[in-house]
């Protein structure tokens, strides 16, 4: 999958983006009642290793309970640098691709996808690498907007969502096939709506 203009490498065009965006990002996207709901359904408890993959400015780390110890990462420096008002003992920041992510296996207990499915170049691998990082019964929370899985776009709103991927965000990928087409060892425990398109889903790394 290859989101941006064909133009430009996708994850140059990605971190080119995302720093037009960091300075602005916080007032454009809150989201605050959907992190906490995100983070709740992660029964994070201390002494706990979590992973926040594509974490952007940080603005689900004022989140995440005390005690819990906390790697952040993103593609773009900018949006890092952003983060760095959230920093705390406990919390690290660092510049990761979340398609090619430089940790090892089963390192994690918990891990976070908030609005990263939607616009990492090839979500299906960055899915496949959250479960692997993951320890075996691990959880992954991810906070979302997809298309309804089966759902064919008319040509029209295709051309819309296309606008709107080139300038901030998409809605052209659907959940289902991203989890199948990964083949990643999770199990979906829990999915509900959130505020329009948006879903929270639970995943447990079997
Ligand atoms: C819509 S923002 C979401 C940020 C944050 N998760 C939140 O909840 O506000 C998408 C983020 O994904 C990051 N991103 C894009 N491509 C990436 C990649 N290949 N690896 C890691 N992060 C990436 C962008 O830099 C940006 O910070």
């Amino acid at each position: 999958m290859h989101n941006g203009p064909p133009i430009m490498p996708p994850n140059v065009w990605q971190r080119f983006r995302y720093t037009l965006w960091a300075p602005h990002y916080d007032r454009v996207t809150r989201f605050h009642e959907e992190r906490r709901r995100s983070i709740d359904l992660l029964a994070l408890r201390p002494g706990e290793r979590l992973v926040i993959i594509g974490c952007g400015t940080g603005a689900d780390l004022p989140f995440v309970p005390p005690g819990v110890e906390v790697l952040a990462t993103d593609l773009t420096p900018a949006m890092l640098r952003q983060a760095a008002a959230h920093a705390r003992p406990g919390v690290e920041l660092r510049v990761m691709d979340g398609m090619d992510l430089d940790l090892p296996d089963h390192a994690f207990d918990a891990a976070i996808l908030h609005m990263v499915l939607e616009v990492i170049p090839d979500p299906v691998r960055c899915l496949r690498e959250a479960a692997r990082v993951l320890r075996p019964g691990g959880r992954l929370a991810v906070f979302d907007k997809f298309l309804p899985d089966g759902s064919r776009p008319g040509p029209l709103q295709r051309a819309g969502l296309a606008l709107l991927d080139l300038v901030f965000t998409s809605t052209n990928r659907r959940m289902g096939e991203i989890l199948d087409g990964s083949g990643a060892p999770l199990a979906v425990e829990h999915d509900e709506p959130a505020v329009s398109s948006y879903r929270h889903l639970l995943l447990r790394r079997v």
